[in-house]
């Protein structure tokens, strides 16, 4: 099939339409590199993110752009670019309460008995998106410390996407991404603008502070993380490969946990018929064996 050139009228711009070679290229390289399954039904919606992109650079075909992408300059700075384009980066703060739940009543009481003094939990969250995950996950602790002297914590928060990245870092969101954060919470740990037009809200420092941010890819062979986790968040980002690339992200997850240590799954997840260190406590929550 060639590229059809189809003009726009609403936006009276050129549109360029992928043409299959461009796709199976494409989607080839997406698989193998970053593990994202892309069947044929995904060639609009991989389309249609990166219209946008070619019009920047002022490319006309799809060809001339993989071609790019691909070349020893694009492997620099472009194929980021295109990456940012084709992740999928939808999160929430307190997303899938139940385990925040969990944490709180069994998961961080029991690691708290079995370091009587001084505990330091740390935490992964695998695959943090915008921010709102690892934010969550410390004003959940940060509150639990309170009731519990001696106790303190750490989290590393990591993704493939350096501009979804860059947005978690600065920790600003819109006032109405805040709607499922408890009022107390609100009051405490997010800073509002003098400006009353600006409808911004900012993570206050004291939580920024206990969070640090990394790019890493779960198609690397090793993951470069020092630490040895209590517990490891990695949900809804496994539901974009297929299952030997789950099972062998899983197991390297998991070889990054201290025994006994939890592990969170997204609620369309599963480790069923896996062959992976964990056993499970509940649908979406196990322990390391
Ligand atoms: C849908 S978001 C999930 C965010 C958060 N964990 C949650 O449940 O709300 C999926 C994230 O996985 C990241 N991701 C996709 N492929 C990845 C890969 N190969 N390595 C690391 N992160 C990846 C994406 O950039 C995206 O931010």
């Amino acid at each position: 099939m060639s590229e059809i050139i189809t003009s726009d009228y609403r936006n009276d711009y050129y549109k360029v339409q992928m043409a299959d070679e461009d796709f199976n290229r494409l989607s080839t390289f997406i698989y193998n590199e970053l593990g994202i399954k892309m069947p044929d039904v995904k060639k609009v919606m991989l389309q249609s993110r990166l219209q946008k992109r070619l019009s920047e650079l002022k490319i006309a075909t799809f060809k001339e752009y993989i071609d790019f992408v691909f070349s020893k300059e694009g492997k620099t700075e472009e194929i980021i670019k295109m990456i940012d384009l084709v992740t999928t980066n939808k999160t929430d703060f307190f997303r899938e309460p139940a385990h925040f739940d969990f944490l709180i009543e069994t998961a961080l009481p029991q690691l708290m008995d079995n370091n009587r003094e001084h505990t330091n939990i740390k935490i992964w969250s695998a695959g943090c998106s915008s921010g709102e995950e690892p934010y969550t996950l410390a004003m959940v602790l940060k509150e639990f410390a309170h009731s519990h002297s001696g106790m303190d914590f750490e989290i590393l928060a990591t993704d493939l996407s350096t501009k979804i990245l860059d947005k978690a870092v600065m920790a600003i969101y819109a006032d109405d991404r805040i709607t499922g954060v408890p009022y107390e919470l609100k009051k405490k740990y997010f800073l509002k603008s003098k400006d009353p037009l600006n409808k911004t809200v900012r993570i206050v420092p004291e939580l920024r502070s206990k969070i640090s941010f990394k790019r890493l890819n779960f198609m690397d062979s090793q993951y470069s993380v020092e630490k040895e986790f209590d517990i490891v968040f990695c949900r809804n980002v496994l539901i974009y490969f297929d299952r030997e690339t789950q099972q062998q992200v899983i197991t390297k997850l998991a070889s990054k946990l201290k025994p006994n240590g939890f592990f969170f799954l997204g609620h369309s997840e599963s480790i069923t018929n896996m062959n992976v260190p964990l056993r499970q406590i509940k649908p979406t929550i196990f322990r390391k064996i």
